[in-house]
């Protein structure tokens, strides 16, 4: 049987070293981090081992409410930000190539919103589903959001307007704390069919509670074998080659390196590095420490950073993201000509990945190649939970709080010292 997931490394022996070190190390290791998170002895990491404790009472629920969605609607459109988005947008892109929500047919379309504070982009969405069969749902573990708080405003008037309150009502759902907030107040006025996300996961952890599952389960994905992914992730041998990533990721940092590349061969991993970027962002980008992530589309960013990555400021390193067994593949025919006939694009990616490594460990870039089996449901819920347990005891070596973001607050502040002093 193949692996499930691997980590290798090609890089400076001196980094190895180091991250070897912090490997062993008693008090303050890596070992001493794993196992605070198991005990979950710290606020916010209900997230841990939750795919094996979600009460088989919920999981219905939410087969029960997708499954009403499905019935009813063409389009299903999720609002949300941050943690309440890009964890459901990136498993709805990698999950079988981005076949389901996106692409397939006997399933509602699962669009998103409230992402931005774009007039003309929700305008644009708004006119573009108008005469399909709608549904929403609100996800807001405050409630209170701007974005999504507007979005939803919109959206929920579209309801009204086609539909009448009645069953407007019936077509609007919300995800969002059990018991706080305003969303959670409307829900009860009005009676919204709704799920909770649990108090103690914060949103960028909170990808296989409610947040994601529901968008999954509407878009036509077996929740439960995600489920199964993240059980599998938590076996020794996986934790292993996590404890391992996040000692590289910590001694990474003493070696100068401020950004980390994550680099992806299959557009439809894309968006899970968007979603990576802000886990690893919010969590360990604090008291002036922590690496800029950064997703790198290949072959496509070779022809605009190559020149950069090969020669620039090296200032980064290289984690790239790899599926041995990707969804399908094109062989060239006769058409090819001497130069490509019986070649294939998935040939041609490989051999991408390889020549780029080549030439990368040739100017001393660190590379580590993270390698998933496929792009199933169990895959990706197997590296969700592989990169939360990562970046939580990479941020744990770093002496920082990786489930915290006190420095999100600060812009939206701003923006409402700027809305009171000149109204919108
Ligand atoms: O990870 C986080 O905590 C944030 O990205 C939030 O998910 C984001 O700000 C949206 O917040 P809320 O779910 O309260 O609307």
């Amino acid at each position: 049987m193949s692996k499930k997931l691997s980590v290798s490394c090609d890089m400076d022996e001196r980094i190895l070293k180091e991250a070897s070190a912090l490997a062993e190390q008693k008090e303050g290791g890596v070992e001493a981090h794993y196992q605070t998170l198991l005990a979950q002895a710290m606020p916010y990491t209900g997230w841990v081992g939750y795919a094996g404790r979600i009460p088989e009472e919920e999981l219905a629920e939410i087969e029960s409410i997708a499954a009403e969605i499905r019935e009813k609607s063409t389009v299903f459109v999720v609002i949300g930000i941050g943690g309440s988005y890009l964890g459901a947008k990136a498993a709805l892109e990698f999950i079988d190539g981005g076949q389901r929500g996106t692409r397939e047919k006997t399933s509602p379309r699962v669009l998103f919103a409230g992402f931005n504070l774009s007039g003309s982009w929700h305008k644009a969405l708004v006119e573009s589903i108008r005469d399909e069969e709608i549904s929403i749902c609100q996800v807001s573990k405050s409630g209170g959001t701007v974005e999504p708080g507007i979005a939803y405003l919109t959206l929920r008037k579209l309801l009204v307007e086609k539909y009448g309150p009645e069953e407007a009502d019936r077509r609007t759902y919300a995800i969002t704390d059990g018991e706080k907030g305003v969303l959670r107040q409307e829900v009860s006025e009005r009676g919204y069919r709704s799920l909770v996300i649990p108090g103690d996961v914060g949103g960028r952890y909170s990808v296989l509670t409610p947040v994601g599952l529901l968008p999954m389960a509407v878009a036509g994905i077996d929740i439960r074998q995600a489920l199964e992914g993240a059980i599998y992730g938590e076996t020794e041998e996986i934790m292993a080659q996590a404890k391992q990533l996040a000692c590289i990721r910590r001694a990474m940092q003493d070696y100068g390196k401020t950004v980390e590349i994550l680099g992806y061969f299959e557009p439809t991993v894309g968006f899970f590095t968007e979603w990576i970027m802000q886990l690893y962002g919010e969590s360990e980008g604090k008291a002036g420490k922590g690496m800029l992530p950064m997703g790198v589309g290949l072959s496509r960013d070779l022809h605009s950073l190559g020149q950069f990555f090969q020669e620039g400021n090296q200032i980064f390193c290289e984690t790239l993201l790899n599926i041995a067994h990707p969804t399908a593949d094109i062989v060239i025919g006769e058409e090819g000509g001497e130069k490509y006939a019986g070649k294939s694009f998935n040939g041609f990616n490989r051999a991408v990945k390889e020549g780029m490594i080549r030439a990368h460990r040739a100017v001393n870039i660190p590379i580590t190649v993270i390698e998933a089996e496929g792009t199933t449901a169990f895959d990706f819920g197997l590296l969700v939970y592989f990169f939360e347990m990562t970046c939580a005891m990479t941020g744990l070596l770093m002496g920082v709080n990786p489930f915290d973001q006190p420095g999100v607050e600060q812009y939206k502040k701003e923006m409402m010292n700027v809305l009171a002093k000149a109204p919108a």
